[in-house]
């Protein structure tokens, strides 16, 4: 039996943090082993909102690249490509753009949450309206069964779908109804106790060195009422507790007690915490450092996936061209 197709992708933006890993690439390693795994970098997606300064693709694409594959992405098993890399992308958003109501994309919460919030940049572009149709082609280009995603993207598979459906009803069965795959994440707050996110400065990425690990962790924020040493904590308020959670499955529960009882004091249970997290920060930031000396190396490894991902998409595009009488 052949295994169910699973695509996803993330943007060049930035580095790889830990928030990025336990909500997302942690669960897109474990498949690996079970399914047939796309995963790209989505730069084309990155111009939607980033048109107008694409100086750090370049950078960025590299490092995702390596920080992919120093998460555990394999490109032995899974197909890791560049979307840019992929025209077939191209031509099947254009072809989508045809039959995609507008006020389908107008109504996406997305386009408007961001249309509200980016007051810096201008994204009243066509592109930026159009991002969800270019995310249909992503996914259908490939016939993906399952898409892991976070909830925020639950619309834009939505309407992969509603397209999906909208296509097969005007020309006959090409695409399957791609679902996703929420599997449960965990959770991991940034160094502030906010949600770990690059606009709020409160990440651990993998491209931080060991000893700026130490100084996040020591600088996070704790339970703001023990002020003395002794006084009783409330760990469920902590961030160091709720990376404790994570990285000291073992003793977590000593150290809720002990901080209960106040008889551990922050420094030391941030000590602990330091060296519990770079125990797993550490090999996959020094993999990362590896692979990135090998600038060229990595340019390889993302042109021969993204040739098999040509090849693939190839044959979903002969098949749509076929279904739409085109080009014959
Ligand atoms: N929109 C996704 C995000 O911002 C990235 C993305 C682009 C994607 N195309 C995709 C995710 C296709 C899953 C499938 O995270
Ligand atoms: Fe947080 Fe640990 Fe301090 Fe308790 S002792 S408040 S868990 S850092």
């Amino acid at each position: 039996m052949s295994k169910k197709i699973i695509l996803s992708g993330a943007r060049p933006t930035g580095d790889i943090h830990l928030g990025n890993y336990f909500g997302a690439l942690e669960n897109w390693v474990r498949l690996q082993d079970s399914y047939d795994c796309h995963f790209f970098i989505a730069d084309w997606h990155a111009l939607t909102t980033g048109y107008a300064d694409t100086a750090g693709l370049p950078e960025y694409t590299i490092s995702l690249m390596a920080d992919f594959m120093a998460c555990g992405l394999d490109p032995e098993r899974s197909v890791l490509f560049l979307q840019s890399q992929v025209m077939e992308h191209a031509e099947l958003f254009l072809l989508f753009s045809m039959l995609t109501p507008l006020p389908w994309l107008e109504r996406c919460p997305t386009y408007k949450d961001q249309l509200s919030q980016l007051k810096d940049k201008d994204i009243t572009t066509y592109g930026f309206l159009g991002y969800p149709c270019l995310q249909a082609a992503d996914i259908l280009a490939y016939k993906a069964d399952f898409v892991p995603v976070g909830e925020d993207q639950l619309p834009h598979l939505e309407l992969t779908r509603e397209i999906a459906r909208r296509f097969n009803f005007l020309y006959g069965p090409v695409f399957p109804e791609p679902q996703p795959l929420l599997t449960k994440s965990r959770v991991l707050p940034g160094t502030d106790g906010r949600k770990m996110s690059k606009s709020y400065n409160n990440t651990i990425s993998f491209a931080d060195p060991p000893d700026v690990v130490r100084k996040k962790v020591m600088s996070m924020v704790t339970d703001p009422a023990r002020i003395r040493k002794n006084d009783p904590g409330h760990p469920e308020v902590c961030s160091v507790y709720a990376f404790h959670k994570i990285f000291s499955p073992d003793e977590v529960d000593d150290i809720g007690d002990q901080c209960r009882a106040g008889t551990i004091g922050c420094v030391a249970c941030k000590k602990k915490l330091q060296e519990k997290l770079l125990a797993f920060h550490e090999p996959i930031h020094a993999k990362r450092a590896r692979l990135l000396q090998d600038k060229s190396g990595l340019q390889a490894l993302i042109a021969a996936g993204s040739a098999k991902a040509r090849t693939q998409a190839a044959a979903t595009l002969a098949e749509t061209r076929r279904a739409m009488n085109l080009g014959t």
